[in-house]
């Protein structure tokens, strides 16, 4: 059955709420808001070690000021570290450094250091006490703005918390600016897709081009 647009409409349907159950052998909620961006967040805690853990619970909410966020599913090291300096660093994952990535989120005592643990070079940042990952191409350094308890329909806390940042430095690598632009076709960007492995890579195939309507 064709709907107002010609198109068909999708008459079979799995539905369900999620309160009850999916009722799939995976949820498919992660899978279906994919591929996320992965905010690759690094920290340090209020006794100054260092921590880098990937979230893709993350993304951008503003242009003015810029404003990032993260959600942790838990009490994590990153959100603690957030909350103690009121500083992170957001840190873009390429395809060279998926590996490394997936090697910080490995669950760890606080004290574990994961740039050390990753083989990863921390570089000294411009604004905030927090360093960045050298090998990653573009950096956001951010102090934290608002860390909101997230919580259900019904008001009862999710157990979840979403640290959000203002950008106050930003460090692209001179190579992803062509003619000022940055290139995101060609930047290698990682995306996080759901269930237990999948990731996206994105290149100059998937771009297409559509202004707005005026
Ligand atoms: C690609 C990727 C994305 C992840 N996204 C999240 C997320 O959005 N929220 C979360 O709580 N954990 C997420 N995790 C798991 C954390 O990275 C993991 O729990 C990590 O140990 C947290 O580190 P921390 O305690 O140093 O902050 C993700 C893991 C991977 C590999």
């Amino acid at each position: 059955m064709a709907g107002a647009t010609g198109l068909p409409l999708f008459t079979a349907l799995h539905s369900y709420e999620p309160r009850a159950g999916h009722g799939l052998p995976h949820d498919p909620f992660n899978a279906i808001v994919g591929p996320r961006p992965i905010g690759w967040v690094s920290t340090r805690s209020a006794e100054g070690v260092l921590n880098l853990a990937p979230y893709s619970f993350f993304n951008a909410f503003n242009y003015t000021p810029p404003l990032i966020g993260f959600s942790s599913t838990s009490e994590k090291d990153s959100l603690r570290n957030a909350r103690a300096t009121g500083e992170f660093v957001w840190n873009l994952v390429t395809r060279p450094l998926a590996e490394a990535m997936n090697t910080t989120c490995m669950a760890v005592p606080p004290e574990v250091d994961e740039f050390q643990l990753a083989g990863l070079t921390p570089v000294a940042s411009q604004c905030v006490a927090v360093p960045r990952v050298g090998e990653s191409p573009v950096a956001f350094e951010c102090k934290v703005t608002q860390i909101i308890a997230l919580q259900g329909a019904d008001g009862s806390p999710a157990g979840a918390w979403l640290t959000m940042g203002e950008v106050v430095a930003v460090h692209i690598a001179r190579e992803l600016l062509v003619d000022g632009l940055y290139d995101t076709a060609n930047a290698q960007h990682i995306l996080r897709g759901g269930g237990p492995a999948d990731y996206f890579s994105i290149g100059p195939e998937q771009l297409f081009k559509m202004h707005r309507p005026r």
